[in-house]
């Protein structure tokens, strides 16, 4: 039948994309830093792996990562692009800062390499919908590296909402941060992060509300950004000089379907915290205590607001254990994604609208003034 000829065309063109299972995944890390510790420790755990080729602009950086984290073999690349075009790879993490995010990753994906991006998925949305463009000219894989969504009780948030116990989702109030807590390293400036903590924390709790929703559209945002404690040598001795990224904003956003999102992030500020995470429903409303620096998970139990009976009611969802190492899930769902070319565990498809959202803030925040956000529609 023609039917089946089709399909079975298409199941061979999908073969063709999928990765040799009986050998192992030859990895390359792009960006020896902090983050890319993580990933080496969950690539070595992984039997299936070797990390064949490490890559960073930071002379003799990539050969001492090779030589601490136990991969002496693997080839030593000053520059990415020296890298990709030397070696074969089935997969690569981009583990830069946030402003070489887009170029490495369009890079690998133009060369039909799968990528596990770092967080945020990039700076501005510009060059999200640029490494979007690359990745499906690519038709290989691209997952964004948002460990938070392998947590048990992140996944719970979403469970609750598509339960429909809240019923019709119409507000959510959501951020997150710290009273104390610049990173510092090349978090704190432009020309490496971009953004600050917008793209370093901002991005996750963005993440947990939007996915639990379902990544609705972002159409419009009215933002707020400072900078007031880390460029106070007073407030941050450590670095103030070089500080020139945003360490606290809020906005408001207005989302597809009438979902209204208030959202603040803070680095550093005079307040323990910008407060719970808090989704309300028709029916219910759920309230996520919020961490004191993002760790990718619930800072205690859950509670759920409900009238039963015409009585104000509230209770708990019980914290979840069972987790895991986050890291290792992370990873292991882009590598079983590259074995068969299937589909992305974080899909960019989603992640773009976190980025619009982010680069709306920006935009905003410099207006002084309400923005449209105007995401193409690329797929
Ligand atoms: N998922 C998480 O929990 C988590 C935690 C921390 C950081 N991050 C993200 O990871 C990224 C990196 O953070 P970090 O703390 O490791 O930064 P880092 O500055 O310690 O490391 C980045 C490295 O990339 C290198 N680099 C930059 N451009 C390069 C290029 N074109 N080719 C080769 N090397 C290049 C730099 O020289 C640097 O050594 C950031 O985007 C950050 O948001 C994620």
């Amino acid at each position: 039948m023609a039917g089946d000829s089709i399909l079975s065309m298409f199941k061979k063109a999908e073969e063709a994309k999928a990765v040799d299972s009986s050998k192992k995944l030859r990895v390359g890390i792009i960006g020896t830093g902090w983050i890319a510790e993580a990933h080496i420790d969950s690539y070595k755990r992984m039997p299936d792996v070797e990390v064949v080729a490490l890559a960073d602009i930071i002379p003799g950086k990539a050969a001492a990562f090779a030589e601490k984290y136990g991969v002496p073999h693997a080839h030593i690349y000053g520059h990415h692009t020296e890298m990709l075009a030397a070696e074969e790879l089935d997969a690569v993490s981009v583990c830069t800062y946030n402003m070489t995010h887009a170029e490495c990753t369009i890079d690998c994906l133009n060369k039909g390499i799968p990528v596990l991006l770092e967080k945020p998925m990039c700076v501005t949305l510009e060059e999200a919908i640029e490494i979007r463009k690359a990745e499906l000219k690519s038709g290989k894989v691209l997952s964004i590296g948002f460990q938070p969504r392998f947590d048990p009780n992140m996944q719970m948030i979403k469970k609750i909402v598509e339960s429909g116990e809240l019923g019709e989702v119409y507000y959510i109030q959501t951020g997150g941060g710290r009273r104390r807590g610049i990173p510092g390293s090349t978090f704190i400036e432009k020309k490496t992060a971009g953004i600050g903590a917008l793209g370093d924390i901002g991005c996750y709790s963005l993440d947990m509300v939007l996915n639990a929703i379902g990544y609705p559209k972002p159409l419009t945002v009215s933002a707020y950004k400072s900078d007031f404690f880390g460029t106070n040598p007073e407030l941050y001795p450590k670095d103030a000089a070089r500080f020139n990224v945003d360490d606290f904003a809020a906005a408001f956003i207005r989302l597809e379907g009438g979902i209204i999102l208030d959202f603040r992030i803070s680095w550093a500020m005079h307040m323990d915290t910008p407060g719970d995470t808090l989704i309300l429903g028709k029916k219910a409303g759920l309230r996520i205590p919020s961490t004191d620096c993002w760790n990718g998970s619930v800072g205690g139990p859950m509670k759920i607001y409900r009238d039963v009976a015409g009585v104000c009611t509230q209770f708990e969802v019980p914290i979840l254990g069972g987790g895991g190492n986050l890291f290792d899930k992370k990873v292991r769902s882009f590598l079983d994604a590259v074995k068969t070319n299937g589909a992305s565990p974080v899909p960019s498809s989603q992640i773009i609208k976190n980025q619009a959202i982010l680069d709306g803030i920006v935009r905003s925040a410099e207006l002084g003034r309400e923005v449209e956000i105007n995401l193409p529609d690329i797929d």
